[in-house]
């Protein structure tokens, strides 16, 4: 799909033929009502709503036609404050419902510039489907031409291309993680990466198997052995001459996750296609970043392997050397991510950045703990508060989970310098964290390790509910434009 246009109309004109209008509902003791709207509503003011199924619960949407051969959708706007978190994910519910319309109109209230812009983006981010598997039972193609928000508060240029390189690299994450492992495996995800860089001024390099090993990436070559098709590192560094820090990301990029030859039960293994979404994220954020020329040197490491089962793969109690030196006994062959981004950390902080942040499908006792929509997120230093007010910033749900020391003894080894796991041992997810923690580098200066945060990204990669805000069922995006949103903090 080619962007809509994106334009800001201050006052409502007239309806034209086949065009959306959005306009919000609310409760009123037992009745539903209008809520405030520039849209014209006069022929439907008087109507009962109720009577004609309208709802004011939180996204639930009613068509009603409007003059001209125009549509009216009726969206409930629930009873939450209409900041512009709530704006992005209404407009996106909004534009999942809308797929057949060429030009959709805003009529929902803004207050700012800023909230004029979530409805923009959050409009794209809704708009997204992915119909490139089908060949019976064809999706219509998306027919979104336009988005027009009636509002006085009008963005810049700049943050209208903003919300445009948001929404695309977001579907770009999307169309990844859908592609089915048959065709995203690790050759083919480095160099669809190494497309989707092309033209916007990062350079990538790709370390293949042969120089995985001579480098000391025993995590990746650990997890990778067992499949024909070789793991992958692959380095997207976006490098401009004004930059005010420098940034690691460092994704989780399991192209398949049978969990090896602990392998996982049937229908645990649903799903891991998904395991590759933390590398899709890095990697579309560093190049959004290079979109958006941000004076931030950012250098995302994507950690590709397939977690396979056959004669060559990784045995349990096997001893492994990560990148960094240190020695990990693997007790459990699907606890491999924390084995591929032990190398990532590693070599992520060779280059000392002011800041590392890893993403990942690490654990499904995140989802235990949090559910479906909250990102886990873990750390020390500034890597907490930084990545906390990106996400608040980017209107991204994460939630701040401890790293307790004590449990750190359930990662001892009786062999090696730490175990990768412990049958029966609680906190799933910090122990996770604690793991990673492990690989974290020291500063330039002093004896402190480099600032970081870990998002734990199981539970919201993947939304395997009903549709809700901008996100269909399947990949999410969640977490690129947290991403985004730290580096622009530190413009
Ligand atoms: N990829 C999984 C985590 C996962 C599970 C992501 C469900 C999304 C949905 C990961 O590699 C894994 O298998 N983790 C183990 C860790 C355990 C063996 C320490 C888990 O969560 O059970
Ligand atoms: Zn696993
Ligand atoms: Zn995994």
């Amino acid at each position: 799909m080619t962007s809509p246009k994106l334009n800001i109309a201050t006052k409502f004109s007239s309806f034209s033929n086949g065009v959306a209008y959005v306009v919000g509902v609310v409760a009123k003791g037992e009745k539903v009502i209008l809520a405030d709207t520039a849209v014209e509503v006069s022929t439907i003011e008087q109507l009962d709503l109720s009577l004609l199924g309208a709802k004011s619960s939180l996204e639930s949407v009613t068509r009603l036609a409007a003059p001209n051969g125009a549509v009216y959708l009726l969206i409930g706007l629930g009873t939450a404050e209409l900041d512009s978190t709530a704006l992005r994910s209404l407009a996106g519910a909004a534009s999942r419902n809308l797929a057949e319309f060429k030009e959709i109109v805003f009529g929902l209230p803004t207050d700012s510039k800023e909230q004029t812009a979530a409805i923009l983006e959050g409009s794209l981010l809704g708009s997204y489907q992915f119909g490139a598997y089908r060949s019976l039972n064809k999706l219509a193609p998306v027919q979104l031409a336009k988005i027009t928000v009636i509002s006085a508060h009008k963005p810049t240029p700049a943050t209208l291309a903003r919300a445009e390189i948001l929404s695309e690299s977001t579907s770009a994450i999307r169309d990844l993680v859908n592609s089915p492992a048959n065709d995203i495996y690790p050759q083919s995800l480095a160099a669809a990466v190494q497309k989707l860089a092309r033209g916007t001024g990062v350079t990538v390099e790709i370390w293949d198997e042969k120089r995985l090993a001579a480098e000391g990436f025993g995590g990746i070559i650990a997890v990778g052995k067992g499949s024909s098709r070789p793991p992958r590192m692959v380095r997207i560094d976006y490098k401009p001459k004004n930059a005010k820090a420098h940034l690691a990301f460092v994704g989780k990029g399991i192209t398949f996750d049978s969990g090896g030859l602990q392998i996982k039960p049937a229908t645990s293994m649903i799903g891991m296609k998904y395991d590759m979404t933390g590398a899709a994220t890095v990697a579309n954020a560093a190049i959004a970043i290079a979109k958006l020329q941000l004076p931030v040197r950012v250098t995302a490491w994507m950690c590709i392997a397939e977690n396979l089962v056959s004669g060559t793969s990784t045995r349990p109690s096997d001893v492994i050397k990560i990148r960094n030196g240190k020695t990990v006994e693997v007790i459990n062959t699907d606890a491999e991510g924390r084995l591929v981004l032990a190398d990532g950390l590693s070599i992520a902080s060779e280059a000392k950045p002011d800041l590392i942040v890893d993403v990942a499908t690490l654990t499904g006792a995140s989802s235990i703990a949090l559910g479906h929509r909250y990102t886990g997120l873990m750390g020390h230093g500034l890597g907490v508060e930084k990545a906390k007010a990106a996400a608040e910033a980017a209107g991204e749900l994460v939630w701040h989970m401890p790293l307790p020391a004590d449990l750190r003894v359930s990662l001892n080894s009786d062999i090696a310098d730490i175990a990768n796991a412990k049958f029966g041992a609680k906190g799933g997810m910090l122990l996770g964290g604690l793991f990673l923690q492990e690989f974290i580098g020291k500063k330039a200066k002093g004896n402190d390790p480099i600032d970081w945060a870990h998002l734990d990204i199981a539970p919201s990669a993947n939304n395997d509910q009903a549709p809700w805000g901008y996100n269909a069922k399947g990949p999410t995006g969640v977490m690129l434009r947290t991403l985004v949103s730290l580096a622009e903090s530190y413009c």
